[in-house]
């Protein structure tokens, strides 16, 4: 968690600071981010990484998934902390590169890149660009080509090619087909007329460009994993393609990465994988598979997003409305309304995500009351926490915190029914600092150019 604790007075604290001076100063809803519970997670995925790489005989790279949430100063924390930046949009792109983040550091994904993203990305000189079909590979070279003859000088193009291995995870379990039917990734397995499947035309297709470097192979498997069976399967299968790649032209790509999606706490009894335990694991099935196949072993890397900014988050809400609702069956359920919603955390409404609350800053003095925490959005699927404890005095007033929120939070936050995106506010030892203000209607009338 963000490292909140309760001091000798009941207050909760977050790196030092009581939420209530917080929500002063800042106004709630406030996503607010421990900056040095962020450092510790990247900093203790990148030294499990290391050493589980270095025991099997290779070297590691983690690339922080700036999806889960980026902004300059968050680019620049985990920089300092050894971290590399995987960035999936022009947007992510400039702002890890207003942090100072070197473009070597940087990858670039997206299943539809733009030549502007590309543009920006080759620019930088960014470590890699990953490939998500047989038309992005040629269009990356034609579009090197392209500079090259407008007298720009471009190095070939460091590529990885995005696969499907078939495995799919998230949460408990993980299936293995043969088949997705999902827009990301090059399938490894060949269509009905055989042939070589759409991975291998596709890395066929980058040797066979000059304007682009083949530095490995890219598998990335799902999202909010508790079960780290799905990531070594994955790395047999594209250990398999890398060693069927070089026996077929001598070519043995140097990187494979296994993407992200190392799942988080939620809930105040959900146990988490230890980086330590998917290090491990992951490195054993890689030089498991290598040995196997009689292959060197490839250099790694990975991409986890949430598990490094999600826990290190907290939202902070304010209690307006507060209303009884007696269920079919008798039972009462307290509804209680907060002063954002689904515009600030949309993974209740979109996946039915669970989230845990909390009363803060006072000492409850009823009993705990069945209640759902609901936003101020005008529709019934606006809801915050489905379903948690609260005390039965919770009233208007009241600061609610809503841990493990740092990730796919504020990145996903939308302005729905005009709300104003909440800032994200920093605290490290006892201080809080603003990374992104809060947004104004005035911010929204700027973008409204038409009516004058
Ligand atoms: N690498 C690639 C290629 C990805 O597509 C993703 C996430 C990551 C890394 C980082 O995954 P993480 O470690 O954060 O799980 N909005 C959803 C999650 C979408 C994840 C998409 N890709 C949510 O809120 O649960």
């Amino acid at each position: 968690s963000t490292g909140a604790a309760r001091g000798d007075d009941g207050a909760l604290r977050v790196a030092g600071v009581d939420v209530h001076a917080l929500a002063a100063e800042h106004g709630t809803p406030a996503y607010v981010l421990d900056e040095a519970d962020l450092r510790a997670r990247a900093r203790a995925y990148r030294e499990a990484f290391e050493a589980a790489a270095a025991e099997i005989g290779t070297g590691v790279d983690v690339y922080y998934a700036g999806k889960a949430f980026l902004s300059r100063a968050v680019a620049r924390w985990v920089h300092e902390e050894g971290l590399r930046v995987d960035t999936a949009s022009g947007g992510e792109l400039a702002v890890a590169l207003a942090a100072g983040v070197p473009g070597a550091h940087l990858g670039l994904h997206g299943n539809n890149k733009s030549d502007g993203e590309l543009h920006v990305a080759l620019d930088a000189g960014v470590g890699r660009v990953i490939v998500d079909s047989l038309a992005e590979v040629e269009h990356l070279a034609d579009l090197v080509a392209a500079r090259r003859a407008d007298g720009r000088d471009t190095p070939p193009a460091p590529v990885m090619v995005r696969v499907t291995t078939g495995v799919h995870a998230g949460g408990h379990e993980f299936i293995s087909t043969a088949h997705e039917d999902q827009k990301f990734g090059l399938s490894l397995t060949a269509g009905p007329e055989g042939g070589d499947s759409p991975a291998v035309a596709a890395l066929l297709r980058v040797l066979a460009r000059p304007e682009l470097h083949l530095l490995g192979i890219h598998s990335h498997i799902g999202s909010q994993i508790l079960d780290s069976s799905g990531f070594a399967v994955a790395a047999q299968k594209v250990l398999a393609l890398r060693a069927d790649l070089a026996a077929r032209t001598g070519v043995l790509v140097e990187e494979v990465d296994l993407g992200g999606g190392y799942g988080i706490a939620y809930l105040p009894g959900d146990v988490p994988l230890e980086p330590a335990r998917i290090a491990t694991e992951v490195a054993h099935a890689v030089a498991e598979a290598a040995a196997t196949l009689g292959t060197p072993l490839p250099r790694l890397s990975i991409e986890p997003g949430r598990a490094i900014v999600g826990p290190a988050g907290l939202t902070l809400y304010r209690v307006g409305t507060v209303k009884p609702v007696r269920l079919d069956d008798g039972r009462v359920r307290t509804y209680v309304s907060v002063d954002g919603g689904m515009s600030d955390n949309i993974r209740p409404a979109l996946y039915g995500a669970a989230y845990h609350a909390e009363v803060v800053g006072r000492e409850p003095d009823a009993a705990p009351v069945l209640a759902r925490v609901v936003g101020k959005h005008c529709e019934s699927g606006d809801i915050v926490v489905h379903e948690v404890q609260l005390p039965a005095d919770v009233r208007a007033g009241d600061l609610l915190a809503v841990p493990a929120t740092g990730a796919y939070g504020r990145s996903m936050a939308s302005n729905y029914n005009l709300l104003t995106r909440p800032p994200v506010v920093a605290v490290r030892d006892g201080a809080s600092r603003v990374l992104v203000r809060r947004e104004t209607v005035e911010d929204l009338l700027a973008l409204d150019v038409g009516a004058d």
